[in-house]
């Protein structure tokens, strides 16, 4: 049983203001680079990193479900600027990013050569990785998800090297949020959670951290979604939710939820948050027959009150199902996915590298089914 975590982390409101003293404390570095995006930049958000940094160069292209081509433009541009540290800001396509741009710093080529785990020559520069939604959990974890466009395929760069080296977490970055993003981010943070207990790959370590997340996300979800300026505790509960979340599943994984949204995500570019809430509750369904048990218990984590585990499981999947019509998360349907497409997405989930550790085998078929079951119940 193996869990690691190197990051740094500073947690709590106004964490932000202390980013020059961390930076000259751990790294005494003067060529800083900023990657982030454009929604960063007009919210202001990015002002609170460049009024304590004027001196930082700014990338701020990065686009929702990161490109392969948007990072190799900006590992061209590292190789004449030679930053020695990045600071990744935004939600988990910027720090995915950051994490990305960073490696192509130190290794030569193209992001592409460097797809699978430890396929790396040189560590990348460090990361500061700064998350502005409450879902990603990139900020504490190993890996970049980076799509290829032509592939049309979400590649994952990782390796023990790809740990920011700080996460620095400030739950009132979130007050500039829409509420949709609350609550797509969060579902993703609830995702990430219920399947790193779940799955195969699940320790002793790793339930910890996806219980404290569950205990957190649960009671502050649909709070930060209505009121993330009023409602302080459900900010900071939701943030620190998301963060452990990422913890447990960064040493345990995810399973067949995140297969099929990044699956759908690379071919019609959908929010990966939007996603797995849209998938969540089916694929629980799928795997209720081997995962009962530890739904019972999430369900009991979530206030479900039920002795019964079969009652309890099946309590928690329709809790699901009304979180997301309650906070108005897109349906299936919203999604536009394409029955001709279901072989490609069932193909492309088969592929992914968490699929194995899904608590149930999902083959192709199985898949197809619970995309054919979706579409007759949406
Ligand atoms: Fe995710």
């Amino acid at each position: 049983m193996r869990f690691y975590v190197p990051t740094r982390i500073f947690f709590g409101s106004g964490t932000i203001s202390h980013l020059k003293e961390i930076i000259d404390e751990r790294f005494k570095a003067s060529r800083l680079l900023l990657v982030t995006d454009r929604g960063i930049m007009e919210s202001g958000i990015a002002d609170k990193v460049i009024s304590q940094l004027p001196e930082i160069h700014v990338f701020d292209e990065v686009e929702q479900n990161p490109k392969y081509t948007t990072i190799n433009r900006a590992g061209e541009w590292v190789d004449k600027l030679k930053p020695e540290v990045v600071i990744g800001l935004g939600g988990g396509s910027a720090l995915d990013a950051a994490k990305a741009i960073a490696l192509l710093a130190t290794n030569s080529g193209k992001i592409e050569d460097y797809e699978g785990k430890e396929k790396y020559i040189s560590p990348p520069i460090p990361v500061i990785a700064i998350p502005t939604t409450c879902g990603t959990g990139s900020e504490v974890t190993w890996v970049s998800v980076i799509t290829h466009t032509e592939r049309m395929f979400k590649m994952s760069i990782k390796g023990p090297d790809l740990f920011p080296e700080v996460a620095l977490v400030d739950p009132d970055l979130l007050i500039s949020l829409p509420p949709d993003l609350i609550a797509s981010t969060g579902m993703d943070a609830l995702t990430h959670a219920i399947e790193a207990y779940t799955v195969k790959a699940a320790t002793f370590f790793t339930d910890i951290f996806a219980r404290k997340a569950l205990e957190l996300i649960f009671p502050s979800i649909e709070r930060a979604y209505k009121d993330i300026k009023g409602e302080k505790v459900a900010r900071e509960q939701i943030m620190l939710g998301s963060m452990l979340a990422g913890i447990a599943f960064g040493n345990s994984d995810v399973g067949s939820v995140h297969c099929l949204s990044e699956a759908v995500g690379s071919l019609y570019d959908t929010p990966h948050g939007v996603a797995n809430s849209v998938f969540l509750p089916f694929v629980m369904e799928f795997n209720l027959p081997v995962a009962k048990d530890r739904y019972a218990e999430i369900a009991r984590l979530g206030g479900i009150e039920e002795e019964d585990s079969d009652a309890a499981a099946q309590k928690l999947i329709q809790k699901i199902k009304a979180l997301s019509k309650s906070m108005n998360i897109p349906s299936l349907r919203d999604l536009r996915i394409k029955e001709s497409d279901f072989a490609d997405i069932a193909e492309k989930a088969y592929q992914n590298n968490s699929n194995p550790s899904n608590p149930r085998e999902a083959g192709n078929k199985d898949y197809i089914a619970i995309l054919k079951k979706m579409m007759h119940e949406s």
